[in-house]
């Protein structure tokens, strides 16, 4: 188990916000993308790669995972990685934010007993003793080393507008890259502003898949006042 307490005041946050204020960067040169509709997305190289879910979410990801902030935690609050007994606060916080009727049982069975969410890149940002905010990787299939999943990410309503989103998304990023990761993705959805703008500062791309995404993405961002920009990813696995 990791932790990390903090009750300083948070200057470290303010230097991490400065460093990820800037309009991310594409790697990818305009030409050289592949485009692929997610439904018949495959994954090239890496045949025991699923398909993507679900063609109705937007996906972004993160081509590499250098030059990647310090963790800085806010004022007042801690991170630390998975306890036996964090499924009721899980659960909790959950309901507030993805899917609904998560409980204790569920919490243990969907996340702690899944072989794909490894323990220690399961974490938690607490305020005392209490988890409040929440984000893991998800690994599929559990052993690969080249793209890492950002999974489950929330924050209880209270807490939210203080970094902790941005705190633990960056822990998992962080986490993907100590572990030889190469790439990290994620799927959200259009309505869930504050996160993409969260991924974004993190550096992460959205992804052009087709015609219908690019409209999506091209809305989300003029509701962000984000740069759309045209080389954006149109697939997530390698051109
Ligand atoms: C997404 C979420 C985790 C962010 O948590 P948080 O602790 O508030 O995150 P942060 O404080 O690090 O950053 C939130 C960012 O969203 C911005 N934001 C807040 N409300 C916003 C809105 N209505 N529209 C656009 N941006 C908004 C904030 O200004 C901040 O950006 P900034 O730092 O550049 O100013 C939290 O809102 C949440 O739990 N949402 C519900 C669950 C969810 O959508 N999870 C993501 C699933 S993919």
């Amino acid at each position: 188990m990791w932790e990390w307490e903090n009750s300083g005041v948070g200057e470290g946050m303010k230097d991490c916000s400065a460093t990820l204020s800037r309009p991310p960067q594409s790697t990818r040169p305009p030409g050289r993308v592949r485009i692929e509709t997610p439904g018949s997305l495959t994954w090239g190289s890496l045949p025991s790669m699923p398909e993507i879910a679900s063609p109705s979410q937007m996906y972004m990801l993160r081509p590499h995972l250098e030059g990647l902030p310090e963790l800085a935690l806010p004022a007042g609050f801690g991170l630390r990685t998975y306890r036996p007994g964090d499924e009721a606060a899980w659960a909790r916080i959950m309901n507030h934010c993805i899917g609904r009727d998560w409980t204790t049982d569920r919490c243990r069975r969907e996340m702690v007993e899944n072989p794909a969410i490894p323990p220690d890149s399961f974490f938690f940002a607490t305020r005392g003793d209490e988890p409040v905010g929440t984000a893991c990787a998800q690994i599929q299939p559990p052993g690969q080393r080249d793209l890492g999943t950002i999974h489950m990410v929330g924050v209880a309503p209270e807490c939210r507008g203080h970094g902790l989103g941005t705190l633990l998304t960056l822990a998992v990023l962080r986490w993907l890259a100590d572990q030889g990761f190469r790439r990290a993705q994620l799927s959200t959805d259009d309505w869930r502003l504050p996160a993409i703008r969260t991924y974004l500062r993190l550096g992460l791309l959205p992804v052009l898949f087709d015609a219908r995404h690019r409209a999506r993405w091209q809305a989300v961002c003029a509701q962000l006042g984000w740069p759309y920009r045209d080389d954006w990813p149109a697939a997530i696995h390698p051109p």
